[in-house]
């Protein structure tokens, strides 16, 4: 078995320098060894990073009441609901919407079908171990492009971060020749550093306003993932009717260019250190970048969808639960509970950077 760090110095002794989201797609998915196909326990306290899913069972929930909403908004309540799921990892996720759905909508839950989009058989293993006791309830297709075969046409699609696990590429501005170009990743003596690649100029993409390049300080970085955008207008495409919700950290327009970010947002994460040495130990660290809501909005968009919001994590939440209470779905929350909301929405903890698209047709 190939450890990623010599798959990736093959590809570079082959073709002298490859770019940083070969690299990183190498690091993340090499088969077998890459980072999310060795490492089952990454997220939580004992793994590399927290995210949404491990703070408790609430955030599951809370997401379970509101899907029960827009599942009953499709044109037809036919007798399988469909909520597909890409990104699930351990299978956490779904284990507490479908554990919160069976107990408090048994009517609904006999209609549910869980669809995980899971394209590592690792991965798929994992889930089914977490998933043992819904066995009847969950399946599971390779890409996108087989839920043609399971005949979805509607329901949900979610991620709870998904979209930031993507590759990414890395640009650079050159301010004396007032133009962007490519970070990529090479050889030096053995050891993986960065150098400029040399494009076209016309190959390169719109990266920012041209007023705001005029500003720009020299060196100044910015991403970008052409693959989340694809796997976003794919996902569009094959929804008919229902929703299509991510949640992750990200950006909107505005916020994407900050003189606060001169090195743009990428970074590594191990053991609850995040470090900007993200060539070291490929395969050993997390990777991940901000998303960029702005191209993923206009990805749905252009595929037919309409955007019914974008909004932070805590005003996501804070409404669920608000309509929750209303409703006597939660009488309250037990001090256990009040903590993982805390934790969600709080502006030090995951409320700050969060951010949460809802598209729909
Ligand atoms: C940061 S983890 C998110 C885990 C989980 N959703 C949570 O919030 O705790 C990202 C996951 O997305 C998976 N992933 C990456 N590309 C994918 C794709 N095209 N389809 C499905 N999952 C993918 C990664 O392998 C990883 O398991």
């Amino acid at each position: 078995m190939k450890m990623p760090a010599d798959v990736i110095r093959e590809e570079i002794l082959k073709s002298g320098v490859i770019s940083f989201a070969r690299f990183m797609e190498l690091a993340l998915y090499c088969p077998e060894t890459g980072y999310y196909e060795a490492n089952r326990d990454i997220v939580g306290q004992r793994g590399d990073f927290i995210t949404s899913v491990s703070t408790g069972s609430l955030f599951g929930e809370l997401l379970a009441f509101q899907f029960e909403e827009w599942l009953q908004e499709l044109p037809v309540g036919g007798c399988r609901l469909p909520i597909v799921e890409a990104g699930a990892h351990g299978g956490q996720l779904a284990g507490d919407i479908l554990t919160w759905l069976q107990a408090n909508r048994p009517k609904l839950f006999e209609k549910i079908e869980h669809i995980i989009v899971e394209p590592s058989r690792n991965r798929q293993r994992w889930q089914e171990e977490t998933l043992k006791n819904f066995s009847e309830k969950v399946a599971w297709v390779s890409q996108l492009s087989e839920l043609k075969d399971r005949q979805f046409t509607g329901g949900v699609i979610f991620s709870n971060e998904l979209l930031d696990a993507f590759p990414v590429h890395r640009y650079g501005w050159d301010a004396a020749k007032k133009s962007w170009f490519e970070w990529g990743v090479a050889l030096e003596a053995g050891n993986f550093c960065w150098v400029r690649m040399t494009h076209d100029k016309s190959s390169l993409p719109q990266l920012c306003p041209p007023e705001l390049e005029a500003v720009l300080p020299d060196g100044y970085m910015v991403e970008t993932s052409p693959a989340a955008e694809i796997w976003w207008r794919e996902a569009a495409g094959i929804l008919s009717h229902g929703k299509l919700l991510t949640i992750d950290y990200g950006h909107s327009a505005e916020e994407r260019f900050s003189p606060a970010r001169l090195r743009g947002t990428l970074r590594a994460y191990r053991r609850h250190q995040v470090s900007d040495e993200l060539l070291a130990n490929p395969g050993e660290q997390d990777l991940t970048a901000h998303v960029n809501f702005f191209a993923i909005q206009k990805a749905g968009e252009a595929a037919g969808l309409k955007t019914e919001q974008f909004s932070t994590q805590p005003q996501f939440l804070t409404r669920i639960l608000q309509k929750a209470v209303t409703e006597k779905m939660f009488a309250g929350l037990n001090a256990k509970q009040v903590r993982q909301f805390q934790t969600l929405t709080h502006l030090e903890h995951l409320g700050r950077a969060f951010r949460v698209l809802v598209q729909s047709r």
